[in-house]
């Protein structure tokens, strides 16, 4: 009766243990304690062991061990061959040992140092596509007997389970390693070969100049700017200026990220936690390890994670969230953000020695605005861009349109340009040039003209220029209400139209 419900657990929990391994593949070592518990339960042992084969020295190391000296067993290291885990590595054969002491093959050195008594054991291989990566043994038969066939049997059953748990997570662990080893390539690459860094202002060239000289020195960057202005652009090209150019480069929005979650994402959490942390994780900062860290956004953090990073900007070392061990990484930070991070630290948002750390080497982008020369490089660098991806794009801006480029504030700076192109594209289809109606720029802007390097005389003009064709835009074209609105005679507007040669259609496009 007693065998019969024996088998039965035994059968049970062998289909469990499939269903774990099937759905828990990350939680490696949680599932190998539980198969090795189980084998326990149900073979009837007082320890066990999990030993691995070290794929670089061929060394055996206790990956588990349970049991009253479980942790004492642990710093021990076999040779190939040494001991009876070892011998069954070698001989990738299974063993049943009844008479420990008087075995050739028992490695006694551990039972003497640990003051642990071995009686009999069991020792299984465990086994990859025939190749043997470890042992799992069960020691000392509980009730005092021996250890038998039927145990055997079952304990080999386990043992092929473990290691497919063990391959499952070996394949996982080395698949999101390539993941993010390729990711990071694949957007380096990307980034240098699409994502080219325009310009033809000075202003811009002595920005890149200075973010050239910064990437090689190994200082955190703070890059600041407004929204669009390329800071993001500006993180790559340090990264890939860098001496971490091979190394990760992972890149974090921290405004996108939930307040109380920015601190486990960044530097990773320990099983247990909190209520969702079942299983280590690893951070960011651990997968940057040996490239660079791009925090985008950085007035977000939370007070926690300002901390914590702090600590590791000033000893590269941090600890997991709910863990008591230093992690060391060797990481650069890129931060950025278009906020004014002296306001944050007024207003007791941010860390003040945190900015002073990081603000060793700011780099500002300026607004578009103040380099009106990018304007025009930009605008048909992107209208190159959707000219690959369809065939009815025009070649080129009007005057017109460029000056409406030109004379536009850009709050939303590259990315709003970028934009604005876009628009167009799609709405001048069929036209030669793109003109100013398809920019379709929003009007209240447009009197913020650019007249940095123009004299009296041209700046009058543009202005000139750009008002009346505003108002003009206001009143559908009808000069004689734009007159009236401008409050000069109809005559003097028709005039003005022809000399300033103004687009005077109004919004009829
Ligand atoms: N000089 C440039 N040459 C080519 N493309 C640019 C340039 N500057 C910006 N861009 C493009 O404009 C867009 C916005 O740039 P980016 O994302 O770097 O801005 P940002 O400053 O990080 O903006 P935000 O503060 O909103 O995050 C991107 O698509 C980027 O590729
Ligand atoms: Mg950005």
């Amino acid at each position: 009766m007693g065998e019969v419900s024996n088998e039965v657990r035994r059968l049970e929990t062998l289909i469990e243990i499939n269903a774990l391994i099937n759905s828990q593949y990350r939680d490696v070592r949680v599932l190998l304690s539980r198969i090795m518990e189980s084998a326990e339960r149900l073979i009837g042992s007082d320890a066990s062991s999990l030993l691995l084969v070290d794929s670089g020295t061929k060394q055996l190391y206790f990956e588990i061990a349970l049991g009253d000296k479980g942790d004492d067993v642990k710093k021990y290291i076999l040779e190939m061959g040494e001991g009876i885990a070892g011998w069954v590595a070698v001989n990738n054969r299974s063993l049943v040992v009844n008479d420990a002491e008087n075995d050739p093959r028992h490695f006694s050195l551990i039972g003497e140092d640990t003051g642990y008594k071995t009686r009999n054991l069991i020792a299984v291989p465990l086994r990859a596509k025939d190749e043997v990566i470890g042992v799992l043994e069960v020691i000392n038969k509980s009730d005092g007997d021996n250890f038998n066939d039927e145990d055997l049997r079952f304990l080999e059953v386990l043992a092929d389970q473990a290691s497919i748990a063990i391959q499952n997570a070996r394949d996982f662990g080395q698949l999101s390693s390539e993941l993010d080893k390729l990711r990071s390539r694949v957007r380096s690459v990307s980034d240098s070969i699409e994502k080219e860094f325009i310009w033809k202002s000075p202003l811009t060239g002595r920005v890149l100049e200075q973010a050239d000289r910064i990437a090689s020195a190994d200082s955190p960057v703070l890059i600041l700017g407004e929204s669009g202005s390329g800071k993001e652009l500006l993180a790559d090209r340090v990264h890939v200026n860098s001496d971490r150019k091979d190394g990760p480069f992972i890149k974090v929005n921290c405004a996108a990220i939930p307040q109380d979650l920015i601190e486990a994402e960044l530097f990773g959490y320990v099983k247990g936690a909190f209520t969702d942390a079942v299983r280590d994780k690893q951070g960011y900062f651990e997968r940057a390890d040996g490239g660079t860290l791009f925090l985008d956004e950085i007035a977000e953090l939370s007070q926690a994670a300002q901390a914590k990073l702090l600590r590791v900007l000033q000893d590269g070392s941090f600890q997991r969230v709910g863990g008591e061990s230093s992690v060391k990484v060797d990481v650069r930070v890129v931060a950025a953000t278009n906020e004014d991070l002296t306001d944050c630290v007024e207003a007791g948002n941010f860390r003040q020695d945190l900015y002073y750390r990081l603000a060793v080497l700011p780099v500002v982008m300026p607004p578009l605005r103040e380099r009106p020369e990018d304007i025009e490089a930009l605008a048909y660098h992107f209208l190159k861009g959707f000219r690959e991806e369809r065939n009815d794009v025009p070649v080129s801006f009007s005057l017109d349109a460029l000056e409406v480029l030109l004379s536009y504030r850009w709050p939303g700076n590259v990315r709003e340009l970028q934009n604005a192109v876009e628009r167009a594209v799609i709405t001048c289809r069929g036209k030669k040039e793109i003109e100013p109606e398809d920019l379709a720029l929003p009007g209240k802007n447009r009197e913020t003209v650019e007249y940095r390097g123009k004299n009296l005389k041209d700046s009058v003009t543009l202005f000139k220029k750009s008002f009346v064709r505003e108002v003009l835009l206001a009143h559908g074209g009808n000069q004689t209400l734009a007159a009236n609105a401008l409050g000069i005679q109809r005559t003097y507007l028709s005039r003005m139209i022809k000399e300033l040669n103004i687009d005077h259609r109004g919004d009829e496009a």
